[in-house]
């Protein structure tokens, strides 16, 4: 093995943080750790962790669940898209098959969980590039802006034959806790010598200029005689339930359809990876039932917009929604 390559995993053996999936090899298990960190940071990702796989602890078990009970696990960790297609993956597949190129072919399974995957449950030798393990390479060879192609090139010529997986986690190890975003520690980091960045770190990879766009929304929160009017969401939030979420453009139809008086009750934002969500929140008395919104599956989006009812509400004296 290279100088690198030894300095990086003897590091990584003394200082890696004990994760509980760190030397895990069942294939399901990592699959599920994987899908959950590509968008959700460690310390959040954990108790979803335990809380899955201890509800679904094989793939067979998740594909005998319903949609709407794996939602409501996953509830909280955000970007629903993944839960309902590692559901999906789970009615469709018996296992998982070994190797990076069957699973790259299973629907939902992009490039990183697949080399993830393949690496850390089978041995191969396959780089996973994720955001941490560009910062890496770009920061050792010093390079601005560089394509997808180039640093996958880089990462994988680095990947030794031995346990590849314990490589992969080592770099992500790395980008995660000492070649950080902002404020690397340089001089505590095992590939001092070989980095070609060291001099100016924060050049590299340079900023991936994000376009954050927003979007001006209302919700509408029909307060009846049991509870809230909720409806089962599609697009963005597939399963899960919540109340009426329109553009704000839209809100004088609506209200008119429903044949409500509404009250502004104040604003939300919700940020996500490419957008921001900006939501503006109404409440209306509704002559109909409605229902106790903690007995179904909602987004933290929706939560957010049944608090902030609740608290204009109260701050207006009028009441409390039922049960919010
Ligand atoms: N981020 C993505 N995969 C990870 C892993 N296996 N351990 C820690 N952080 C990660």
């Amino acid at each position: 093995m290279k100088p690198l390559q030894e300095a990086l995993l003897a590091w990584y053996r003394a200082n890696r943080r004990p994760l509980p999936w760190r030397g895990e090899r069942d294939p399901y298990r990592i699959l599920v750790a994987e899908v959950l960190l590509q968008q959700t940071r460690v310390e959040q990702a954990i108790p979803y962790y335990r809380r899955f796989l201890e509800r679904f602890p094989t793939l067979r078990a998740l594909g005998e669940a319903s949609l709407e009970e794996v939602l409501w696990v996953w509830q909280g960790a955000g970007y629903y898209r993944r839960a309902v297609y590692l559901h999906r993956l789970a009615r469709e597949v018996e296992a998982l098959p070994q190797g990076y190129e069957a699973l790259r072919r299973l629907p939902g399974l992009g490039p990183y969980t697949a080399a993830a995957l393949a690496s850390m449950a089978f041995g191969e030798r396959v780089a996973a590039v994720d955001g941490n393990v560009r910062r890496v390479i770009s920061r050792l060879y010093a390079l601005e802006n560089p394509s997808p192609k180039a640093v996958w090139t880089l990462a994988q010529g680095l990947v030794p034959p031995e346990d590849p997986g314990e490589w992969n986690q080592a770099v992500m190890e790395l980008g995660a806790t000492v070649c950080r975003p902002r404020g690397p520690a340089c001089p505590s980091c095992p590939l001092l010598p070989f980095c070609r960045g060291r001099e100016d770190p924060g050049r590299y990879p340079g900023a991936r200029r994000r376009e954050v766009r927003e979007e001006r929304l209302a919700a509408l929160v029909l307060w009846g005689r049991q509870g809230v009017y909720l409806e089962r969401l599609t697009g963005r939030f597939p399963g899960l339930y919540g109340v009426p979420l329109f553009p704000l453009e839209a809100l004088p139809q609506r209200v008119q359809a429903w044949g409500v008086r509404p009250l502004e009750a104040g604003e939300v934002v919700h940020a996500l990876t490419h957008r921001r969500l900006r939501v503006r929140v109404y409440v209306a008395p509704w002559d109909g039932e409605g229902e106790d919104p903690r007995e179904r599956p909602l987004p933290k989006l929706m939560e957010k917009v049944l608090r902030q009812a609740e608290a204009f509400l109260a701050h207006q004296g009028i009441g409390t929604l039922p049960h919010a």
